[in-house]
């Protein structure tokens, strides 16, 4: 298994300005405090994972950043710059993308006609530029993913792994520096595994970095450089992965018990 993050990594101290934070997030659903006074940042070429049992509120934490549902209070900074997302398009604008688990694909399309879907490229005349959407869909796919040769194949016939591919370029295409990641591996098997996590060193070598939702503890062991964790709407701590075992994650996660500490007081 490949380790992606970095293990030299340097100390968050001497890293600047964090590509993202988001600051003492507040969201609550009438007296339900989904997510309550949460702070998690990520560095370039960082993957945070993100983590917690079913309903600690890790994705109405990434809805405040994606734009899918705004924040009652807290902070959202962009290299440092104090940001406000109402809605999905201020998020692209600061260069925010999803990664939905079902991906959102015409499946009847292929690579190109996906990664082009809704901003398609049109030549003077108005008509589709089918050869610019190809070239550059190619291009793009070079760099995320050189083995990938499917590009006039309808994404329906993909395989799952494939399919992140078209996802992540299409993204990447359209300038993402901030990728959300909603259990990318959740459905693939071992080899498509794989090909996401090339993916997604990929991605870090290129200085976009990733809040990784994902429930599958060997995953995040691989994938991210730090590990955040909630439950029921509040943070429990950020590590950094080198410096705890999966059982000292798993105990934060179950119990919100801090690394180190025993349970005697
Ligand atoms: N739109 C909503 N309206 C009301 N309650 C909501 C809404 N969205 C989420 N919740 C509640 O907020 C809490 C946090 O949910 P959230 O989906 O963020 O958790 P999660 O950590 O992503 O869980 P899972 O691992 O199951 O995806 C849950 O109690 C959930 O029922
Ligand atoms: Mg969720």
């Amino acid at each position: 298994m490949t380790d992606t993050s970095t293990a030299t990594q340097p100390a968050a101290a001497d890293r600047g300005v964090p590509l993202c934070e988001l600051r003492d997030i507040k969201v609550a659903f009438g007296g339900l405090h989904a997510v309550d006074g949460v702070t998690i940042d990520m560095y370039a070429g960082e993957v945070v994972a993100l983590v917690g049992g079913n309903g600690a509120g890790k994705s109405t934490l990434m809805h405040t950043l994606s734009g899918a549902h705004p924040a009652d209070s807290g902070e959202i900074r962009i290299n440092g710059d104090l940001v406000t997302i109402h809605n999905p398009r201020d998020a692209r604008e600061y260069g925010v993308e999803v990664i939905y688990q079902k991906l959102a694909l015409a499946d009847n399309m292929d690579a190109a006609a996906n990664v082009f879907l809704g901003r398609e490229l049109r030549s003077r005349t108005g008509s589709l530029d089918d050869e610019a959407m190809d070239s550059a869909t190619q291009r793009v796919m070079q760099r995320l993913n050189p083995r990938f040769k499917n590009l006039k194949t309808a994404v329906r016939s993909l395989s799952g792994g494939q399919r992140q591919s078209v996802a992540i370029a299409r993204a990447v295409h359209f300038n993402a520096r901030i990728l959300i990641m909603d259990e990318p591996t959740a459905a693939l098997g071992p080899a498509e595994t794989a090909q996401v996590r090339e993916l997604i060193t990929q991605l870090k070598a290129e200085g976009i970095g990733i809040f990784l939702i994902s429930h599958d503890i060997h995953d995040v062991f691989d994938l991210a450089d730090r590990i955040t964790v909630m439950l029921q709407g509040k943070l429990v701590g950020t590590v950094n992965k080198h410096d705890v075992t999966k059982d000292d994650v798993l105990a934060m996660i179950i119990a919100g018990k801090q690394p180190g500490d025993n349970g005697s007081e």
